[in-house]
């Protein structure tokens, strides 16, 4: 596979039964993940951690690829090699985030825009070099009162198309992530109706940058309940929303869809996951798999703990939670493979 051969990328990213690592926080963020299990936010124990989870046993089994921040892009594993040229040893495609972080949007109080175009065809040609075969650019869109407005849908619909036109000419595939925040205390009814309006902006401004579909990947938030909603959906209307909004608003060209988790726990993720691609089986014109940040790492960062002892015991978590959402991606995920895999 050469580095440009786009449409090879784009279909290695959401092969059959696996998905993506989002492994980019910031400095920041992580820093926020490590407040929680009392680990300093230095670079050394970034690398660690990072190291940690890259190197657990047939990763590649579940997992097509790896979200980076630039920094672990350029560092390396325990043992001398790359991460870059480490994953790619087991069979999992490094990715990178190029946004520069999401900013105050003038003249919209409390909206965002993401920032990071500037010099980007630049710095996509670096990544490239490095070894990079993809990107990531996250959109936050927030619902609230007499929010989101037609500026932030647009502004951001408009940021996230230059940055996948730059990511294809540059021969990176570009994962055009436009979240729909889940706080607040909205219906899933006011989700699905701002998830369709962002999806139907986004392809639109798609369109109009000549962004190819088929080498483009989509990373959506779920049609979901406000996170302080009285009134939770349960799974399946999770599930069925959300399939019937992608289904509105996405081209079938698209080569797959990946959604973030966005403060789901894990097992709640995996079950939305399963049961999309149960109620919809053989009725979905793209596959339909997951790119989660928090999902995936939760219950290895609690186990880490930042003590080199407990590096098996964080990777079998981070490897279990793998293999379920790889099962969800098939429509073949039950509970009780999670309790059979806590009394084991
Ligand atoms: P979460 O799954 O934790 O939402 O993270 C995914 C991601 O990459 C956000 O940009």
């Amino acid at each position: 596979m050469s580095a440009n051969d786009l449409a090879a990328i784009a279909r290695a990213m959401v092969a059959p039964g696996k998905g993506i690592l989002a492994a980019d926080e910031s400095t920041g963020t992580i820093g926020k993940r490590f407040d929680g299990i009392n680990v300093e936010n230095t670079e050394e124990n970034r690398r660690a951690y990072r190291d940690m989870l890259f190197s657990t046993r047939a990763l590649g089994d579940h997992i097509s690829g790896v979200i980076l921040y630039d920094e672990t892009l350029r560092q390396k594993s325990a043992g001398g090699a790359a991460f870059v040229d480490a994953l790619a040893k087991n069979g999992i495609l490094p990715g990178i985030k190029v946004d520069t972080g999401a900013k105050d949007l003038p003249m919209c109080p409390g909206e965002k825009i993401t920032e990071g175009l500037d010099n980007l065809p630049k710095r996509c040609a670096e990544y490239v070099k490095l070894g990079a075969k993809f990107a990531k650019w996250r959109a936050v869109i927030d619902i609230g009162r007499d929010m989101p407005s037609s500026t932030s849908i647009a502004a951001n619909a408009h940021a996230l198309a230059r940055y996948a036109a730059i990511c294809q000419e540059a021969g990176l595939v570009p994962i055009v992530e436009p979240e729909v925040l889940m706080d607040g205390d909205h219906s899933i009814e006011r989700c699905e109706e701002v998830t369709e309006w962002t999806l139907n902006a986004v392809y639109e401004a798609l369109y109009l940058h000549r962004v190819v579909l088929e080498h483009s990947v989509l990373k959506p938030s779920m049609v979901i309940s406000g996170k302080k909603c009285v009134k939770q959906a349960p799974v399946d209307e999770v599930a069925a929303r959300t399939v019937r909004t992608l289904k509105r608003t996405v081209p079938a060209a698209v080569a797959g869809i990946v959604f973030l988790s966005g403060g789901q726990s894990d097992e709640v993720a995996t079950a939305h996951l399963n049961s999309m691609n149960v109620q919809f089986k053989g009725d979905l014109p793209w596959p339909l798999s997951f790119s989660y940040g928090r999902a995936l790492q939760q219950a290895a960062l609690k186990a880490w703990k930042g003590a080199p002892g407990n590096v098996a015991a964080a990777q079998a978590a981070l490897a279990h939670r793998a293999k379920m959402n790889g099962l969800a991606s098939l429509g073949r995920y039950t509970a009780d493979q999670e309790d059979r895999a806590k009394a084991a």
